[in-house]
């Protein structure tokens, strides 16, 4: 460090004064950037190559600094490397530590760059671990819903609209509800990690710069697909933090509502399923509770998603460009939301992969409260007659049965003919639960028919995922 002075190495000779202790304790990051210590050496690493091949450095000084950067790599693995809040950040903190081992050459790392194109370089590198390992969560929770789903493929449940019973669904046809909106949060996650994969380093400050580096070179050393094209652009950018923010929010509000549906369907007065005693919390006074505390924090944890989401579009949306320090406030409730969604993603596939449905209690509920109404009248409009006469046929069948106290199914043939004759004997069989489940036939509908084919389907395209082989693919004749 020049003059071998104390503070952070980003204080230059411009100075008369050391900063003042409230300054350096207003100002630093490193006690929560220290996360992307691996991200910053992997990124600092790159740009040495980088730096030697255009040969900005020595190749020995190339070497050096490597060797030095893997020090500090494997110190910090071992916890023996003490971050200072004297350095800043996380980057001054690195520069700080291969000085410490490396000497003056450590100086020559940070030839054009910026800590402005740095940061957003660790922040895309930590976000394409995070979003991979994301991806990979909601898979499993998905894989834990299709093992449900096969379970109960054939077994009738209510659906419901307005929270009123409305018609009978396949369980499995519930389930894989789920299974596509966890999909789409995959396809928003994979979306921007396409957009984050690439390349900020090289903007420098703002602007570039006047030596000769070979920007392409550090992005193919760290997988990115390209370099982003305006220099400006990436260092006031924070969009690929939105982009995952409101992937997160609607991830999480999908966790929400099928927690919001369990907590209910296992309430007494529901009674349609039952989470295992082993995700379920007791009450310290009433001996009988068995509480879906698991589930009311998920669906309460939603809120963290969604402030990180109103964070960042308030933190940038009146920021001049380029970079401006308020940038560093995008990080605390980054790391700390992500590491509870994944909490949430984590344990709600242990909740699944232990949840029993009760098939008494959704078999008796599809025979209580006459949904087999829009079936019945369907089959009068397969029988020609237009939909509005049905409709009003089978509404006064469910008025007949409910004078008498029973259900649809229970009506005498010659009760179902006095309303309209052309119903008879074979009106039975699309009523009931079942009856109903079984007689859906358009495509995307509750029939267990389509449900079972849907699993394969998606079984098929989460293998495909994670470059699993199709264990019923032909194989090839061998030559022999
Ligand atoms: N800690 C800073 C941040 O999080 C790093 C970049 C600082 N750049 C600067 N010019 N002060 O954004």
């Amino acid at each position: 460090m020049a003059g071998g002075k104390k503070g952070s190495p980003s204080r230059s000779g411009v100075f008369n004064k050391p900063v003042d202790p409230l300054t350096e304790a207003f100002t630093q990051s490193i006690s929560f950037d220290r996360v992307l210590c691996k991200y910053d050496i992997a990124g600092s690493i790159a740009h040495a190559k980088m730096l030697g091949k255009v040969g900005l450095i020595k190749r020995s000084e190339e070497e050096t600094i490597l060797r030095g950067l893997a020090e500090i790599q494997s110190d910090y693995d071992e916890g023996k490397i003490n971050f200072s809040a004297e350095y800043e950040d996380i980057h001054m903190n690195v520069e700080k530590a291969l000085e410490e081992r490396i000497g003056e050459t450590a100086g020559k790392l940070h030839t054009a760059r910026s800590r402005n194109d740095q940061i957003a370089l660790d922040e895309r590198l930590w976000l394409r671990d995070e979003l991979d390992e994301i991806a990979r969560l909601i898979g499993n929770v998905q894989d834990a819903l299709l093992d449900l789903a096969t379970e109960y493929a054939n077994d009738a449940m209510p659906g419901y609209t307005h929270l009123q019973r409305a018609q009978p669904v396949s369980c499995g046809h519930y389930l894989l509800a789920y299974v596509e909106m966890f999909a789409r949060d995959k396809d928003r996650m994979s979306d921007a990690r396409r957009r984050a994969n690439v390349l900020p380093l090289g903007a420098c400050a703002l602007a570039g710069t006047s030596l000769p580096i070979d920007r392409q070179y550090v992005a193919a050393i760290l997988g990115f697909d390209g370099v982003t094209r305006n220099s400006m652009d990436t260092t006031a950018d924070r969009d690929y933090l939105l982009d995952f923010a409101y992937a997160m929010s609607v991830c999480s509000l999908h966790l929400s509502r099928m927690s919001e549906d369990f907590i209910l369907y296992s309430t007494t007065e529901f009674g349609l399923l039952e989470i295992d005693d082993a995700f379920c919390t007791g009450s310290s006074i009433m001996p009988q509770k068995r509480n879906p505390d698991i589930l009311e924090l998920i669906r309460g944890k939603t809120g963290r998603s969604i402030a990180l989401l109103s964070h960042y579009l308030i933190l940038v949306k009146g920021l001049p460009l380029t970079y401006n320090r308020d940038f560093q406030e995008d990080k605390e409730l980054l790391f700390e939301t992500t590491l509870q969604f994944k909490g949430c993603l984590q344990i709600i596939e242990a909740v699944l992969r232990n949840l029993r449905f009760r098939r008494d209690r959704m078999a008796d509920a599809c025979e209580l409260g006459y949904m087999d109404a829009t079936a019945l009248a369907e089959h009068l409009v397969r029988r020609g007659i237009p939909f509005r006469q049905a409709h009003h046929v089978a509404g006064k069948l469910v008025n007949l049965a409910v004078q008498k106290g029973v259900k649809l199914a229970d009506l005498e043939i010659e009760e179902l003919q006095s309303v309209h004759a052309l119903l008879g004997e074979e009106t039975r069989n699309v009523l009931g639960g079942k009856g109903v489940i079984g007689a859906y036939a358009s495509e995307g509908s509750a029939n267990p028919k389509f449900v079972l084919n849907a699993i394969e389907d998606w079984r098929s395209r989460l293998r495909g995922e994670r470059g699993e082989p199709d264990p019923k693919a032909k194989r090839r004749p061998s030559k022999n």
